[in-house]
């Protein structure tokens, strides 16, 4: 039974008022823009091409509809949660109260699936993008520090035999280690650990520059717009997943990492100024926006170069390159705004950990280093080192590919246990106030519960094979460490003995 334990909401929201040691700095819009910075990135800029050029052709666009459609459902929770239990932890408290100590831990433990390996994988992608940048201005670095030095393919017999997953289908890159990827992480590590308003303030100014090459980029491609190549608009199938209208679902469960980020929101709730009435602005505001640019950027990328050409690395890129030389310039601003985007991805990720690693150390499940303040700057900052640490051994070793779907399956797991605990707690809990409320949650919660799982099943099984292994991994640590140091156990050890 001390597996179910749960923290009480009341304790937490008592918790939420009390504990002032981060430092709350951040408004309405401060959110909203931390959402962005967090979800804009390597989807747009990366996965779009491939996932119109390989599954769903101009029909790329109702993909994003639908993958943007189970993101709302889960925002909805999120707010829900995040208004009534304003606290660092996220999903980790979220189902500390709803679901027990194990369960809270498992999420926990699965939630570094979510910012860690994504913090790692954008910085890959960063690296990609900065080096081409430089080569532009004729500054070379040489290749071998500029990538991991392995790669792996899963050989695609594999299936579910976990040792052929793990130990096949290396191979090396010639690389010794890709350093700008460890760079861009210790450059943001070091602002994490200086302060909230800094890095916020840093996080607006980039996301500034990434929503203004992406308007403009909508306002050039709307003036070239060739409605022919929205023909077919869904291509004929032509295979399993490839095209037609099960190409349009694989191809939601591709971009889904493009919405990623919006739950980052809810980590900073102990930093906001009024998180119960700015939580929702901030996880739903931010979701809505890119929602919305998402659709104009597939529907513009698609309507100005054939999908058939754009499975490549820098699909926007190339979108531009068939407008003429004369928009070279654009090419190149569109190449900074892909770095601002890819570095407050990081940031935001980055900074989202370590407030789930704080929340964890205080409940006594991680060692107390992880909740350490710094006394000046008010940032969990041990945490915040480590996982910068990790962060760049990740970015500087790994190929970008092993982690991406991780990040994916991770995310969904915690969006369905936030749905379902929404659900749950209006039955267990119905008199808890909630200051936003889910609408009509007996559908919403459910159908969250629903999209995000389908979108878990239709990934490989590979996938599905690490995210198992991480999993019982996290529960060795949490049966060696986390079980005989929680705090809720030895509260409920000394309540029993003052009864006695
Ligand atoms: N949504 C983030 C990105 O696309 C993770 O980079």
């Amino acid at each position: 039974m001390s597996l179910l334990r749960r923290k009480r909401v009341e304790d937490l929201q008592r918790e939420a008022l009390t504990d002032q040691s981060l430092h709350r700095a951040l408004g309405p819009w401060n959110l909203v823009l931390l959402g962005i910075g967090a979800i804009i990135g390597a989807g747009i800029f990366v996965l779009t091409g491939k996932a119109a050029a390989n599954y769903a052709g101009p029909a790329i666009v109702i993909s994003f509809v639908l993958a943007g459609l189970a993101c709302a459902f889960a925002g909805l929770c999120y707010a829900e949660f995040a208004s009534m239990i304003p606290i660092s932890g996220s999903a980790y408290t979220y189902s500390y109260a709803t679901m027990g100590e194990l369960l809270a831990w498992i999420i926990g433990w699965d939630l570094i699936l979510e910012y860690l390996f994504a913090a790692s994988t954008v910085a890959s992608g960063w690296s990609e993008y900065m080096v081409s940048f430089l080569a532009d201005f004729g500054i070379v670095i040489p290749p071998e520090w500029t990538a991991a030095p392995w790669d792996h393919k899963v050989p695609p017999d594999a299936g579910w035999n976990l040792w052929r997953v793990f130990t096949e289908g290396w191979t090396r890159t010639g690389a010794i280690l890709n350093v700008p990827a460890m760079l861009i992480v210790g450059v943001i590590t070091v602002l994490l650990v200086l302060g909230i308003r800094e890095s916020a303030t840093f996080n607006n100014i980039i996301v500034a520059v990434k929503v203004g090459v992406i308007l403009m980029f909508l306002a050039v491609g709307i003036a070239h717009l060739n409605p022919e190549n929205w023909q077919p608009f869904v291509p004929p199938a032509e295979g399993p997943g490839r095209f037609g209208w099960e190409g349009v679902l694989r191809a939601a469960g591709v971009i889904f990492f493009a919405y990623i980020g919006f739950d980052a929101v809810s980590t900073a709730a102990q930093e906001a100024r009024n998180p119960q009435r700015d939580m929702p602005i901030g996880i739903l505001g931010s979701l809505a926006i890119c929602t919305l640019l998402y659709i104009a950027v597939a529907g513009v990328l698609t309507g100005i170069v054939k999908y058939d050409q754009l499975d490549v690395g820098a699909p926007v890129a190339v979108a531009i390159d068939t407008l003429g030389s004369g928009f070279s310039w654009l090419k190149t601003l569109i190449k900074v705004g892909a770095l601002a985007g890819l570095s407050s991805v990081i940031l935001v990720m980055m900074m989202g950990q370590p407030r789930i690693f704080y929340a964890m150390a205080r409940d006594g499940l991680l060692p107390p280093l992880f909740a350490r303040v710094h006394p000046r700057f008010r940032t969990p900052y041990w945490a915040t080192i480590i996982t910068g640490c990790c962060a760049m051994l990740l970015a500087g070793l790994l190929p970008i590919g092993l982690l991406g779907e991780l990040v994916s399956i991770g995310t969904l797991l915690a969006f369905v246990i936030v749905c379902g605990g929404v659900f749950a707690l209006r039955f267990t809990d119905p008199q808890i106030p909630r200051p936003f409320r889910v609408p009509v949650f007996w559908l919403v919660c459910p159908l969250g519960v629903f999209f995000c799982g389908w979108l878990m099943i239709g990934l490989p099984p590979d996938t599905w094979a690490r995210l198992l292994v991480w999993m019982a991994l996290g529960l060795c640590v949490y049966f060696l460490y986390g079980r005989r140091h929680s705090v809720l156990a030895r509260q409920g050890a000394n309540r029993r003995e003052d009864a006695r």
